[in-house]
């Protein structure tokens, strides 16, 4: 029996999922779906992390929202035989509870993803990073065309702060505060920073972020920089973080090829430029004076 449904399989290309050979399933995939000739009926995506590296490596299979856990690659033949080709699941492949050892086939019903609500990494996992319009078609960019078409730089500050939205860094500054203290320091050249240094071991929260959804991160400096007023936005990120480093690089290629990023943006006076600086790995570079001084090319101290 064969079925005729349209799918989209998701590939996990995080560093979790890369360093237990994702890349290659990704590969056997492309070439199987070619060889069965199912080319024309299943797209494949590649995402950043889902959040549950343990698992990996993990592939997902939409509509029916199949979350399949620790594919190897033996088993690349049979879900493309038997469920992309004829849309049976391989229950093999779904995820078990460890508590209690029940099979869970459906994504939203595994007890690690239906407790959480995810903001900040609503993307994460539901999209290629490496495509702009996928950002794009899940609203990406709209609140940066509001903020610079519709509001002030004061307007912008006051709903950030009405947010409650706190820093990430460990101290939980409130960031709009931080955007009005930056608006009022005296001078008129200023600069937004964007801290991706992380340095805590196994913390993963700005990796997970930059590899699998970079656009919001340039995004949200977009619009710090409105805020503020400065011509020049830098992400210290760390160098150790080669696909972390690689997908912001592309972001920015990307977003400044539509006018989001450089002159004019979106046909307004607001101008930026953003710059990435890659860390040598010193922990210490991650306290924001070290991390300034290591950025104007000075030993990085606090
Ligand atoms: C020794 C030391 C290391 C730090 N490392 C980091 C780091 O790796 N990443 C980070 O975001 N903040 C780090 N911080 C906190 C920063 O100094 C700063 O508070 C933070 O970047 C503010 O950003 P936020 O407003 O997003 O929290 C570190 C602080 C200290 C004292
Ligand atoms: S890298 Fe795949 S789930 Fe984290």
């Amino acid at each position: 029996m064969t079925d005729d449904a349209k799918r989209t399989v998701f590939i996990c290309r995080g560093t979790g999922c890369e360093s237990s050979k994702s890349d290659v399933l990704h590969k056997m995939l492309e070439e199987e779906i070619k060889k069965q000739k199912l080319d024309k009926k299943v797209e494949i995506k590649k995402t950043g992390c889902h959040g549950f590296c343990q698992q990996g490596p993990i592939i997902a299979i939409e509509p029916e929202g199949t979350f399949y856990a620790m594919v190897k690659d033996s088993d690349i033949p049979k879900i493309v035989e038997f469920h992309l080709g004829k849309g049976e699941p391989i229950e093999d492949l779904y995820y078990v509870e460890p508590n209690t050892g029940e099979k869970i086939p459906k994504y939203d019903d595994i007890p690690f993803y239906s407790h959480q609500h995810r903001l900040i990494l609503r993307n994460c996992g539901e999209i290629d990073p490496e495509n702009i319009d996928d950002y794009i078609e899940r609203g990406g960019y709209d609140g940066l065309k509001r903020a610079i078409t519709e509001m002030t730089p004061e307007e912008v500050i006051e709903e950030v702060i009405s947010s409650g939205l706190r820093g990430r860094g460990g101290a939980g500054f409130p960031t709009g505060l931080k955007w009005k203290l930056g608006r009022n320091a005296p001078g008129d050249q200023k600069y937004v920073v964007c801290n991706a240094d992380e340095g805590d071991p196994g913390a993963f929260m700005d990796r997970s972020l930059l590899e699998a959804d970079p656009h919001s991160i340039l995004e949200g400096m977009l619009i710090a920089a409105y805020a503020i007023s400065a011509s020049d936005a830098y992400i210290y990120v760390r160098h150790e973080y080669p696909l972390a480093v690689e997908r912001f690089k592309k972001a920015l290629e990307d977003s400044t090829e539509r006018g989001f990023v450089g002159n004019s943006i979106l046909g307004t006076k607001f101008s930026v430029k953003i710059h990435i600086k890659e860390g040598a790995g010193a922990f210490v570079c991650g306290e924001e004076t070290a991390l300034l001084a290591s950025i104007e090319g000075k030993r990085g101290m606090p």
